[in-house]
């Protein structure tokens, strides 16, 4: 079987981190989050988190270089032997050359499943997204909610907000998306990349993942 690279691409808040999260234990692949990977380096306070901390608040792009030394330093963990899922990544252009010629390097063809959500939609699950701190488990006061308010399922954790899910901070997070991530479907399609549309707003996160899985399987994915 071939290495899986499964690409979940989508505006800020389709539901790429829900999906991964899901994919990942039945794929027995590796996620590979740069958001959370650069949320881990703001919170260790190291060199790299202090200076990428206050375009991540501002809700704008950390540099390419940056994210493309995490990404392809990633890749080559162990846990990336049977595969991967990015979530977040690329999101420039720039990024998108850097990982075809990494994946052209190690013989492995990705997959892209594109999660198409209203903004509208996007705008009031954002308000409404709550995190576990400790497993990361991803939470919506609407939908999505944990069986007790405020507090993680699986580990009892108080759940906490993200500092970019004000709501000036997502407008600017959707403009951002809009300039410098649409351009890049475009890309990896005239790369002949396979791409999937999955709706993303229609179905709760399980039956999604499910459709995801069956793309993957009957329509020319890997796993
Ligand atoms: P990142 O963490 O990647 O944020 P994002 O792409 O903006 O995406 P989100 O994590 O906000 O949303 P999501 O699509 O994962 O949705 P989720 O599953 O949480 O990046 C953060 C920042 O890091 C960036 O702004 C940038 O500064 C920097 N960065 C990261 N990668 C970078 C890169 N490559 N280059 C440069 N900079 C980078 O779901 C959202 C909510 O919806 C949750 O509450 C969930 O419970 C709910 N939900 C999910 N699915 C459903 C459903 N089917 N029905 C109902 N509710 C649902």
């Amino acid at each position: 079987m071939s290495r899986l690279c499964l690409i979940l691409f989508g505006p800020p808040g389709s539901g790429k981190g829900t999906q991964a999260k899901l994919l990942r234990q039945s794929l027995e692949v590796a996620h590979i989050s740069t958001g959370d990977m650069l949320r881990e380096r703001v919170a260790s306070g190291d060199s790299l988190g202090r200076a990428v901390a206050d375009m991540m608040q501002s809700g704008g792009l950390v540099p390419d270089d940056t994210v493309n030394r995490l990404v392809e330093e990633r890749i080559e963990q162990p846990d990336c032997a049977r595969g991967f899922i990015l979530d977040g990544y690329p999101r420039t252009v720039e990024q998108a050359r850097l990982l075809e010629t990494v994946l052209a390097a190690k013989g492995i063809s990705p997959v892209v499943v594109h999660l198409q959500v209203d903004y509208n939609v996007i705008i009031a699950r954002l308000s409404g997204r709550r995190q576990c701190p400790t497993c990361g488990a991803l939470y919506g006061v609407t939908s999505n909610s944990p069986e007790v308010s405020e507090v993680c399922d699986y580990d009892g954790s108080k759940l906490v907000v993200r500092d970019d899910d004000k709501a000036e901070v997502v407008l600017e997070r959707l403009r951002g998306y809009d300039r410098q991530t649409v351009p890049v479907l475009e890309f990896l399609k005239n790369t002949g990349v396979r791409t999937f549309v999955v709706k993303g707003a229609e179905m709760p996160p399980q039956a999604i993942a499910r459709q995801i899985k069956w793309l993957l399987k009957e329509r020319g994915g890997t796993a």
